[in-house]
């Protein structure tokens, strides 16, 4: 089942998600439903809270971006209460947008190298490290847990520049291909 997706402005993406204790059959119904509404929007990740669950739970399907970038090819996994690690401080800058901010797209400096732990549905852990855009995608849907968005990340000048489709953004003014829920409307 396709789910609205929460736009920026909503305060369910400000809130720290709470951990997931246990598997169950509503979980996977929920990874899978994450997954159609992911695909749907032509998104290559997608964070609990951005469908209103404050709960720490990321479904990332890279491998549409296999060809430019070869880390993210055949990608796609489900990450229970994921954990990044900082491998070394070497930064990068690239372009990334976010389904709960359709319609922007804004260059952001994130670390190239990470360690991952998480749990898949089945609650089987798993550690692996990862570079590059695989990288970025990870640490882009984790600050979703922790209340973040890309957006936060960018500078205090260029927001200010973009206060006017933010706000938009907060009222719910915004034409999109998929379902998306607002803070407010007028
Ligand atoms: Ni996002």
């Amino acid at each position: 089942m396709k789910l609205p997706i929460y736009l920026y402005g909503h305060p369910v993406l400000r809130r720290e998600a709470d951990p997931i204790k246990e598997d169950s059959a509503e979980l996977k119904t929920l990874v899978d439903d994450m997954f159609e509404t992911m695909y749907a929007a032509e998104g290559c990740g997608l964070a609990a809270p951005q469908i209103g669950k404050s709960i720490r739970l990321v479904v990332i399907d890279a491998d549409v971006l296999g060809d430019d970038y070869p880390e993210c090819k055949g990608r796609k996994f489900a990450l229970i209460n994921p954990e990044v690690t900082v491998l070394d401080g070497e930064e990068v800058s690239r372009n990334e947008g976010c389904l709960s901010l359709p319609g922007l797209s804004e260059k952001v400096n994130r670390v190239e190298h990470i360690n991952l732990k998480w749990l898949d549905e089945d609650m089987k852990p798993h550690e692996e490290e990862m570079s590059g855009f695989l990288a970025r995608i990870v640490q882009h849907e984790c600050d979703h847990l922790d209340g973040k968005v890309y957006m936060d990340h960018v500078s205090t000048g260029r927001r200010l520049l973009l206060r006017g489709k933010l706000r938009n953004l907060t009222e719910g003014k915004v034409r999109c291909d998929y379902k998306v829920k607002a803070a407010s409307r007028r």
